[in-house]
Parts: structure tokens; C-alpha cells; sequence
């Protein structure tokens, strides 16, 4: 599984990098926000970080103003994903780009027919939003389960499922047994992954012990 991180925090992207861990990014119109910086500074220095896939959101709402904003943000690095929402016009803007080469990943993704009809139209990724459905009360990881194995019906679609909307450890272990392809998550469930008290607890008693032979390593 790939691990893409989902962040507009460069400081953040750094250090998972450095510790070997990113294998793209994922920002969208309210991570650039809470970042407080101008978005094609950001991501220009986001791409420069690392030749991995970093996808930069469209806001326009029509398919035209899509593709103009899609071409500006492409032009920023090599590296960048054009993320376009789940809508028809989305959908179009997705085909016209694929068509081109340019790799889109469709987000707010909330169905498998949705996701479907992401993949019949070329997008790279889709995004389902696994927290915000469980939010509603629904299966958020279900709909991975779903998509999965709708994609592996169909072996010519090669949409990669990307499962977002992430809250937890839990959420990405979960993603894994499901079959995503890849799980964008946020800092703090990153950070949460290599946690275990046990770990805490045991790592603990060996130093104590260890300390108790007068030893060194070096
Ligand atoms: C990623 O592509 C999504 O924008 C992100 O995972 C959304 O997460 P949220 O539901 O926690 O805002």
C-alpha cells in the first residue's frame, strides 16, 4: 500500500519524507487554507520535496473553468495530480484530461457507482471518503471493500483506489485489508501508526535491564 500524506504542511511532508515514508501528497482547497500561505508557492514547494504524485484541487464548478485552472496548476511541476470533485462536469473535465495524459485523481467520493463512473472516465484515482461517511453513521470502509471489488471485476479499469477522509491507525489497517492502493493520511494518524503501549512498555524494561549491566554498546 502506498502511503501519501495528506497535508499542506511542508515541514510536515519533510520529515515523513526524510524518514522514508511519502509516496505523494494530497491537499485540497481547506488544507491550503489552514496552511495560510498562497497556493502555488505551497505546492511548488511541495513538488519540489519529492518527484512523487501531489494533488492540487480545482475549484472552478464548470468543466471549462476546470481544465483552464487544471492547466495552470500542471504547469507548477511534473508531479501534480489535478484533483477534480465527483460531479458530471468533474467527470468531463476528468475524461478531457485523461485523454491528454494528465493524471487526475476524483475526489469526494461517496458511492461505488460513483467510483464506477470515475474510473470509465480515466481518473488515475479515486478518493473515497471513508471518516465522513462514517460521521453520517455509515460503513466508510465498506465502500472500499465495494470499489475493490468492482475494479477487480472490470481488470481494464486501472483506477487506483486512494482511501481519504482518514482519522486513524485503525482506518489505514483497515484500508490495507480492504485492498486499497493507496491510503492518504493526515500527520497525526501517521504519527499514531508506529504507536503501541506494549512497545512503550517493553522498550522500557530492556533499557532498565540493560542499565543493570554496567554495559555499553559503543
Ligand atoms: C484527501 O484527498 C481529502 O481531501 C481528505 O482526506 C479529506 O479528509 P477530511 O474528511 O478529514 O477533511
Amino acid at each position: 500500500m502506498k502511503f501519501f500524506i495528506d497535508t499542506a504542511d511542508v515541514a510536515e511532508l519533510r520529515r515523513w519524507h526524510e524518514l522514508g515514508f511519502l509516496d505523494g501528497v494530497t491537499t485540497n482547497p481547506s488544507l491550503i487554507a489552514k496552511s495560510g500561505r498562497k497556493i502555488f508557492e505551497v505546492l511548488e514547494e511541495i513538488c519540489a520535496i519529492a518527484p512523487v504524485p501531489v494533488s492540487a484541487e480545482v475549484v472552478a464548478t464548470d468543466a471549462e473553468g476546470m481544465l483552464k485552472e487544471a492547466a495552470k496548476l500542471r504547469a507548477i511541476a511534473p508531479n501534480i495530480v489535478i484533483k477534480a470533485p465527483l460531479t458530471w462536469d468533474g467527470l468531463k473535465a476528468t475524461r478531457a484530461l485523461a485523454d491528454q495524459g494528465v493524471p487526475v485523481n476524483v475526489t469526494l467520493c461517496f458511492s461505488a457507482a460513483q467510483a464506477l463512473l470515475a474510473a470509465k472516465a480515466g481518473a488515475a484515482y479515486i478518493s473515497p471518503f471513508i471518516g465522513r461517511l462514517d460521521d453520517i453513521g455509515e460503513d466508510g470502509m465498506q465502500l472500499i471493500r465495494d470499489i475493490r471489488v468492482i475494479y477487480d471485476n472490470y481488470p481494464w479499469l486501472d483506477t487506483e483506489i486512494l482511501a481519504a477522509s482518514i482519522r486513524s491507525s485503525d482506518h489505514v489497517k483497515e484500508a490495507a485489508l480492504a485492498g486499497a492502493d493507496v491510503a492518504t493520511i493526515p500527520p497525526k494518524a501517521m504519527e499514531a501508526l508506529a504507536q503501541h503501549d506494549l512497545t512503550d512498555k517493553g522498550l522500557a524494561a530492556f533499557l532498565k535491564d540493560w542499565e543493570g549491566t554496567g554495559q555499553t554498546l559503543l
